[in-house]
């Protein structure tokens, strides 16, 4: 799958965003490492702490679905009703879910501001020494 392939079914994916409050629509897709790809879109609330982003809708539904695997996410992002105009940066706690599940160094993240020209990052660059599960086996890398 080609990023722009990934940025076409994050901008699918957006098409489902309920953002009532912010109307700013977000969608996601994940490239799971066996090849399958799993939709998210931002879900708010009226309470508005409980509302979810749509990076981690899409992480949900894949680990729920047993994946544990992941190449690359594809975001976009922008005031509902408008193509993104914009590159949709994923906010903290969603890089964080990220470095749950990812090698910072290989999973990419993908930002269209257009959907044609798609710039990638690595984990690494968006979160400098994130925090994840080996700082807690004791095998973290050295600073
Ligand atoms: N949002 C996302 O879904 N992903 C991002 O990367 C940034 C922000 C959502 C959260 C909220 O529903 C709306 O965008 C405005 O912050």
């Amino acid at each position: 799958m080609t990023d722009s392939e990934l940025v076409a079914a994050a901008l699918e994916a957006r098409e489902r965003a309920y953002a009532p409050y912010s109307h700013f629509t977000v969608g996601a897709a994940l490239l799971c490492t066996d090849g399958s790809v799993y939709g998210g879109c931002n879900v708010e609330n009226a309470a508005h702490a409980p509302g979810t982003c749509a990076e981690r809708t899409a992480f949900l539904r894949a680990v729920f679905d047993g994946h544990r695997d992941f190449a690359a996410i594809a975001i976009v992002g922008g005031p509902a009703g408008k193509p993104p105009a914009a590159p949709c940066a994923p906010c903290g706690v969603c890089r964080q879910v990220m470095m749950e599940f990812c090698q910072p160094n290989a999973f990419r993240i993908i930002l269209a501001g257009s959907p044609d020209q798609p710039k990638s990052y690595t984990l690494d660059e968006l979160l400098p020494l994130g925090f994840g599960p080996e700082n807690l086996s004791g095998n973290q890398p050295d600073c």
